[in-house]
């Protein structure tokens, strides 16, 4: 399973890949906005920290601009992962990016039908935005795991599912039970992956036992 990281925030991501655990990154205009920073700029600096997929969203919704816009962002980086809305002009537009070559995450995805849609328009990722159903009193992993049936129905549709609005620890290992491909996660949900109250006891109670033979390995 792909992780990436969910922030326009330059440290958090150098930070996190350091660790070698992020394969990619997710932005939208909250995100950008939040970061207080230009957007080229700061586009230009995480694809230069991460190899793997940069998105990037646009934010016209017609058609022609959503193209020029696209265009203009898959120039910045060879690693760009153009990101249109899940609207009928979003879906055009991925369309006629992906026959160009250039990668497309199809966000605010809700429902199997839109994944659906989606992967026939030739996204190379479907973003479904958990966290964010969830917040409504419906069950974002199942929608997960029928888009996870639709597409292992027909393999010949590529697009890989990128798990979005990611907001707990469970989330990630739902998302993998299903068999998702991708989960982007917010810097701090990746830092709590690894945390759990009986390794930090566990680790006390070596240490102090270690302590009392008086060695030292180096
Ligand atoms: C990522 O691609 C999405 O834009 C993001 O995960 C949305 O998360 P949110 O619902 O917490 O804003």
């Amino acid at each position: 399973m792909k992780f990436f990281v969910d922030t326009a925030d330059t440290d958090e991501i150098r930070d996190l890949a350091a660790t070698g655990m992020v394969d990619g990154v997710t932005t939208n205009p909250s995100l950008v906005a939040k970061s207080g920073r230009d957007f080229m700029e700061v586009l230009k600096e995480i694809c230069e920290i991460v190899d793997g997929p940069v998105s990037a969203e646009v934010t016209a919704t017609d058609h022609e601009t959503m193209l020029a816009e696209g265009r203009k962002l898959a120039k910045v980086a060879s690693n760009v992962t153009v990101k249109v809305p899940l609207t009928w002009d979003g879906l055009k537009t991925c369309r006629a990016l992906s026959d160009a070559g250039t990668q497309v995450n199809v966000t605010l995805c809700f429902s199997a039908n839109q994944a659906l849609l989606a992967a026939k328009a030739g996204a190379t990722f479907i973003s479904p935005f958990v966290g964010r159903l969830d917040d409504l009193g419906l069950d974002g992993m199942e929608l997960i795991s029928e888009i996870r049936t639709i597409y292992d129905n027909y393999p010949a549709l590529s697009t890989e599912i990128l798990v979005a609005s990611i907001r707990t620890p469970i989330h990630l290992k739902q998302s993998a039970l299903i068999g998702a491909d991708v989960a982007t996660l917010p810097p701090d949900v990746l830092r709590k992956l690894a945390n759990h109250v009986l390794t930090d006891k566990g680790l006390e109670a070596f240490l102090a036992d270690w302590q009392k033979t008086g060695q030292a390995i180096l």
